[in-house]
Order: C-alpha cells, then structure tokens, then sequence
C-alpha cells in the first residue's frame, strides 16, 4: 500500500520514524531523521518567506511551549477544547490538552500550547507597543503544538507534538486593507467549484488571503491544482473560536481523499476581548480582530510526500521541485578507482556550498540513482573516464533518467537552470 512504502521509504532513508522505537515507540510522536528535517526547514523558510513579506508590518516571534493556566481559562480551551471519548456507553467531553504540575511542590497548573496562537495574542501588547502602534500588524510563530489527541494512529497525520506555522493579523475590525483588485478575478478551487474572486460571499480580506494561499500551494509548491482545495466549515463544524472558518485541504491517496492541512480562520476580537486586551487606536478604544493563517507543518511534509510519490516498475521516485527536496544535486564517480573518486570529490567541494548535496560511491551507479531517486534528489551527476580527458560530466534528471554531458566549467549555471525547470533536453544533446 501506498502509506506503507512511504512510510517504509521515510524511515529507510532518513525522513522521520517512530520517536524512541527501541523503547516501543508512542503512537503521535515522531522523530525527524537528517533529509526530513532539512525538507522540513525548506518548507518552514518557504511559508516564512511568502508570507511575511504579505505586509511590512509582519513579524515572527518566538515563544515558549508552556503557557499558564489563566491562558487556557480566559482563551476558552479549558471548557470548549475537547473531543468526545467514549466509555463504559458513555460519552465524555476529553479535554486534549497536556497539563503539566509546575514548581517543587507540583501546585502550579500550567499547559503544553494546543495551538501557537495564543502566544502572539498574550504578547499582543508588547509588540504592538514595540512596533510604533501599527495595524494591521500579524505575528508568526512556527513552533510545537501539542495536543493529547485520543486516536493518534492515522501515521504520521494526527501527531501529539507537531509543528504549527501560524500568522496572527491584528487589525482594526472595520478596516484590513487589501489589493482586491490583484486577486478580483483569480479562481479559487472551493469544493468541487472554481469560483473567481469577486464572486464570493465572505469579506473583501478574507478572500484575499484566500488566494494568498492557494498561491502558496500551487505556484510554490507546486501541487497540481486538482489536489489543492478550500473547505467551508459550517456552524457545527468550525472551532469555538472562529467566524468565519475554511479548511485547506490536500487530495492524499494514503488518506483516501481530501485531508485538512491548515485553515484561515477569522477569529473576529474574541481573543483579543477574552485576554483583555484593549488598546487606543484612531481616536477610540477597539479589541483588535484577529485572522489567523494557520498551517501544520507535519502534515504538509506528509501531503508533499503523498502528492510527489510514485512508483514506476523499477523504481520509486519523489517528484519534488528544489524548493522542497532535501538533496537537490548528488555527485558520483562512475567507478572507484583511475583517480575518477578525486576529480568527483573535487567537483562536489566546487558545488555543495550552492546546492544541497549528496556525494556517494557505495554501491554501483544503478543502485545509486535509485537511492537518490527514492529522496526525491533532483539532478545526479556521474563523473567517468572521459570526464578527465574532456573536463565534462553526465547530468542526469531525476525524471525522465534522460541524460546530458555538460562542461565542468558550466556546471553551476547549467544546474540553475535545471533545477529552476527547464527541460534537461534543451540543456544539451541527450546521451
Ligand atoms: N490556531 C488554530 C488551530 O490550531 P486547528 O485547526 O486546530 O487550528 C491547525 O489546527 C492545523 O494544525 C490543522 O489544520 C493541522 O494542519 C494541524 N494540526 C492540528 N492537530 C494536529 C495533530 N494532532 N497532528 C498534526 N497536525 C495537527
């Protein structure tokens, strides 16, 4: 089954396993191994970097993990953060929050955050003050979340300590300025419809960041768009906290359909009202409205992982783009000996510092494409025989497995472009 190999695969070669398996690993808590953390951090400097630059007053903060118990009371996740447990025929509210006994005595009540959102809005006036008293102003934190979640045994999809990236917009209710009129006529995928813009019922600033994100997904990330979706959650269906609530979802085969992968939530000032936290603005006293981007990371990695997979007769391959595969270029010597391990040594210091690089020479050159392919590894470089006589090497795409032979004074250029998407045939004469 296709979760099985992924699953097989991620922890063969490095992506993430089972947290603490020689002790008979808990199920929801995982370990990253060396290619997943490095396609992790790909995937949190992408989010960082497309959606801070939304605005100019658009920052990341940094928190700790354990929060107060008057947070939990005043935030609503006391009484209302619960799932339905089921036991002896009963139906019990299960709150999913970790508590934690503080101090030597043990009586201080104290929580693992459920959600990274409350840190930006308990240091809400701090920065505000810190940054001349602006709105909008949003706050980013990408940071654990941990929830005490009753079934966790989906795989790595319903996690108990997981990474959320979520941005917090203050602004003033009445007001989130947007350029509407860039986005006006930009379809986006809701359910099974594709609805432009202008033509949906929800406020101007909501649908704008709507198409924020589905950017994200498919000019980023590159996900096929039929795989890409918004969710509309009705009353019974939204978090306690929101008012107007969508899902982002992902068509994951492993998953048998559409799974949630984060949510734009408009929280309305009920954060802000519940924390207290008024402030002067334009001549009058307001509770900043908050919309909050909320993404989970883990589960994105396992989207990416699930969309990209594919397996071919004789080998199986992850179709990522540079900006998420943990090796973007990997450098073989065809064999070991005749000095072709020493040139191939040197071409890899001359690249490694402007790709992320793999060097191999264990193992035959088949068996090393297929584990490169197996990461996901874009471009393979083999240096051979010739190599020394012309000063060239193969360039071979992860793709088509078609190859090239390109001088070692073009190398770098010739990878840019490659890895930027142009098709290895138009990069030189197949070989
Ligand atoms: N701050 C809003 C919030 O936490 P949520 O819908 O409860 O909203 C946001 O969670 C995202 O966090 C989800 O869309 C999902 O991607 C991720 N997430 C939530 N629970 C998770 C879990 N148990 N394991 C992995 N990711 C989870």
């Amino acid at each position: 089954m296709k979760s099985e190999e992924i699953l097989n695969i991620a922890s063969k070669r490095g992506f993430f396993f089972p947290s603490g398996e020689i002790y008979g690993a808990k199920s929801g808590f995982w370990t990253y191994g060396h290619l997943g953390t490095i396609m992790k951090h790909k995937f949190e400097d992408l989010w960082r970097n497309y959606f801070l630059k939304l605005n100019d007053n658009y920052f990341e903060i940094e928190d700790v993990n354990i929060l107060s118990e008057d947070v939990f009371k005043n935030s609503g996740h006391l009484k209302h953060f619960h799932d339905p447990l089921e036991e002896n025929g009963k139906t019990e509210n299960f709150n999913l929050m970790f508590g934690l006994k503080v101090g030597v005595k043990g009586d201080e009540m104290m929580y693992l955050r459920p959600e990274t959102a409350q840190s930006p809005y308990i240091a809400f006036k701090n920065e505000f003050m810190a940054l001349r008293e602006r709105l909008p102003m949003g706050l980013a934190i990408i940071g654990k979340a941990f929830r005490n979640e009753i079934n966790p045994r989906q795989g790595f999809f319903r996690l108990r300590e997981f990474t959320q990236a979520e941005l917090q917009i203050f602004f003033d209710g009445n007001n989130l300025d947007v350029n509407f009129d860039e986005i006006k006529d930009y379809k986006l995928r809701i359910s099974d419809k594709e609805i432009k813009c202008k033509d949906i019922k929800e406020p101007k600033f909501y649908v704008y960041h709507l198409a924020k994100i589905q950017q994200f997904y498919l000019d980023l990330l590159g996900i096929p768009k039929e795989k890409f979706r918004f969710r509309k959650l009705d009353n019974n269906e939204k978090a306690f906290y929101n008012k107007v609530h969508y899902d982002l979802e992902l068509k994951m085969d492993t998953l048998n359909g559409f799974k949630e992968i984060g949510g734009l939530h408009y929280r309305t000032d009920y954060d802000m009202k519940n924390h207290n936290m008024s402030i002067n603005y334009d001549g009058k006293k307001i509770y900043p409205h908050v919309l909050e981007l909320s993404f989970g990371v883990d589960r994105n990695i396992w989207g990416l992982m699930d969309i990209f997979y594919k397996k071919e007769k004789e080998r199986s391959l992850f179709l990522f783009n540079k900006k998420v595969s943990p090796v973007e270029v990997a450098v073989f010597p065809l064999v070991n000996k005749d000095k072709i391990p020493e040139k191939a040594k040197e071409i890899y210091e001359s690249v490694k510092n402007e790709f992320n690089c793999f060097y191999d020479s264990k193992g035959s050159i088949g068996k090393m494409y297929r584990r490169m392919d197996e990461i996901g590894c874009n471009a393979m470089i083999t240096v051979d025989h010739e190599s020394l006589k012309n000063n060239d090497v193969t360039l071979r795409d992860r793709d088509s497995m078609k190859q090239i032979r390109v001088k070692i004074s073009e190398l770098k250029e010739t990878l840019n472009k490659f890895l930027d998407g142009v098709d290895i045939k138009k990069l030189g004469k197949l070989i």
